[in-house]
């Protein structure tokens, strides 16, 4: 028999990746071959003891059983390594000027109510007023007419409705408009905070293992589409915030910080339809046409 059929530390990877050539599904041998040969040279970098590799199979243990239907700790374990991001950059390269991915996150709800454009997105009122507004357009700059724009974020103290069921509104700073044909879009919210992604978990016990925060910078959430251009998954990031250069979940690109501006100025309030002082922003969003067109 020919040795190379029995494994030995030397020629592991091969061993095992020779047992899967016959697959039937191509692409997915091509992905466990390169799994299983950066996995064999990773353990024999690491050269694990017993305990660390029970260690190890703990933590992928615990990772599945605290997921549910409202949680999922695999994704968030992504997210934090920054596979998420380096997915989403692989899934999204756009043309300088289209407006950057970022992570889409645990948080966002389906069957959002539709709302007016320039209605609230706060229904308990609580935190600084924030007037959002922008435009959707294509590369060149023209307005898109019928964009549909999908926003939810964290309250002023950092937490979204579904975290607080008891003390925020359903759907609390949640909100969907659609632009007419001018493309522009504005609303009226509230400053979000930064917040703490969840801790309570074995990713939660993986980041203090590693003196590594869990803190996310604060944002305004966004998933932008139009029929006949690529949807958008996005944030706005407060520029004055102290935690944008250490995003637990590495979301931060420099074309996605907003511009926020205070403002104290009774009139230009009453216009807006905000109480005074209020935060602005102003940004747009700009799509690129999509692959079947
Ligand atoms: C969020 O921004 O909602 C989020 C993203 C990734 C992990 C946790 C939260
Ligand atoms: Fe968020």
């Amino acid at each position: 028999m020919d040795p190379i059929d029995y494994f030995t530390e030397e020629n592991s990877a091969d061993v095992v990746i020779a047992r899967i050539k016959n697959a039937n599904d191509k692409r997915l041998a091509a992905v466990m071959e390169v799994f299983v040969r950066h996995l064999h040279a990773a353990v024999k970098e690491i050269e694990p003891t017993y305990d660390e590799w029970e260690r190890a199979i703990g933590f992928l243990t615990a990772t599945g059983q605290i997921c549910d239907d409202k949680r999922q700790e695999w994704i968030l374990l992504s997210d934090v390594l920054g596979v998420s991001m380096l997915v989403d950059a692989i899934n999204t390269r756009r043309p300088e000027g289209a407006t950057e991915n970022t992570v889409l996150g645990p948080f966002h709800v389906e069957d959002v109510p539709h709302r007016e454009m320039g209605s609230s997105i706060s229904d308990d009122g609580k935190g600084e007023p924030l007037y959002a507004s922008g435009r959707v357009v294509d590369v060149e700059g023209n307005p898109i007419k019928g964009a549909v724009i999908d926003t939810w974020q964290a309250s002023h103290d950092g937490f979204y409705d579904n975290q607080q069921p008891d003390v925020q509104p359903e759907h609390n700073l949640r909100g969907i408009y659609k632009t007419g044909a001018d493309g522009r879009y504005f609303y009226r919210s509230i400053k979000p905070c930064y917040y703490g992604i969840p801790k309570d978990g074995p990713v939660g016990k993986l980041l203090l293992g590693l003196n590594r925060g869990n803190t996310r910078p604060a944002h305004l959430h966004y998933i932008v589409s139009a029929p006949g251009f690529e949807t958008v998954t996005t944030h706005i990031f407060v520029n004055d915030d102290p935690y944008l250069t250490k995003d637990a979940v590495f979301g931060v690109k420099q074309s996605l910080i907003g511009n926020f501006k205070h403002h104290d100025d009774v009139e230009k309030a009453a216009k807006l339809n905000v109480s005074n002082p209020y935060w602005s922003v102003e940004y747009d969003f700009v799509l690129t046409a999509s692959q079947q067109n």
